[in-house]
């Protein structure tokens, strides 16, 4: 497991990450961030993910980052007060409280993740103006389901598009500081609704297989928060075995050979006691 002191700092930074989430009203951009340092994940090579690799300034400045700079002198201020937190760690934590804060679900958080200072090529992220396919392609790529990219979409409950960002303008839902089914209701409702739908947001309506999902979210609120914790753990953890998982793994394996052994020298036992008994 992450060492007791890591630990004990990681619940620190929590705490600060809410104060300073709270009082600059910058979630949605802080749970962007968390997802474009993990997005960038190619499951085949084992490349990009989520290792703080986006604080370099030739990720950063990649056309689909646009504006992210902000979230990452954001969490600067966090690290300066918290240097042993890896960026990696850092930024998903952060991801993390903007949903609880925002009122969404609880995630788990497993600290222990390495920073790289190594960036992936650009257009790993996903267009906007991309279909399923396109879709399908980038998030299978990070070893993801139909249903992750449904229910990880649902982050566009949170926040707003800036045009001079990425062309696009407006907030998926009415309350976009508040972390609820809004986003499924809203995309159903199509153009007529008024708020903002991107190409990929509308996909998901279109494609029959995601659309099962959208539905399934649109009337259960609850539903649409026990995917959602679990696919956005699964993002936040792509290429990562937290080192909790490595030691309960080691565990196990040494009590099965344990118990494999304790067998086989009770039964060396058993036959020579049968064997003596019978002469
Ligand atoms: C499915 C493919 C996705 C596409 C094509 C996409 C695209 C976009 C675009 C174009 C923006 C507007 C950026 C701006 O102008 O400021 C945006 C914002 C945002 N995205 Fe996504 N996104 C996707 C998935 C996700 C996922 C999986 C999450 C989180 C789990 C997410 C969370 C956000 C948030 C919170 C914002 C608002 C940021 C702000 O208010 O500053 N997006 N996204």
């Amino acid at each position: 497991m992450a060492s007791s002191d890591y630990v004990k700092e990681i619940e620190r930074t929590r705490r600060h990450l809410r104060a300073l989430i709270s009082s600059k009203n910058c979630a949605p951009i802080m749970l962007r961030l968390a997802w474009h340092d993990a997005g960038t994940y190619d499951a085949k090579t084992k490349t990009g993910g989520p290792n703080g690799s986006i604080r370099n300034e030739v990720e950063y400045m990649h056309a689909a980052n646009n504006g992210i700079k902000i979230a990452i002198d954001l969490c600067e201020e966090i690290k300066l007060k918290h240097p042993k937190i890896t960026y990696a760690d850092l930024y998903q934590l952060a991801g993390v409280v903007a949903v609880e804060l925002t009122g969404g679900p609880t995630i788990d958080f497993a600290p222990g993740r390495k920073d790289s200072a190594v960036s992936p090529e650009e257009g790993r992220l996903p267009d906007a103006n991309g279909d399923a396919l396109h879709l399908r392609d980038v998030f299978y790529r990070m070893g993801l389901t139909d249903k992750d990219i449904v229910a990880l979409s649902g982050g566009h409950t949170l926040g707003k598009a800036h045009r001079e960002r990425s062309g696009f303008e407006g907030t998926w839902t009415k309350e976009p500081l508040k972390f609820d089914n809004s986003y499924f209701v809203e995309i159903l409702k199509g153009d007529s609704g008024g708020l903002l739908k991107l190409p990929t947001d509308k996909a998901l309506v279109k494609d029959p297989e995601f659309r099962k999902y959208v539905d399934i979210y649109a009337k259960d609120e609850e539903e649409f928060f026990r995917d959602y914790a679990v696919s956005h753990k699964k993002l936040s953890e792509l290429g990562f075995v937290p080192p909790s998982a490595v030691k309960l793994a080691l565990k196990k394996t040494v009590m099965a050979i344990g118990v494999a052994a304790a067998v086989v020298i009770l039964s060396y036992f058993h036959e020579i006691t049968y064997k003596h008994k019978s002469e």
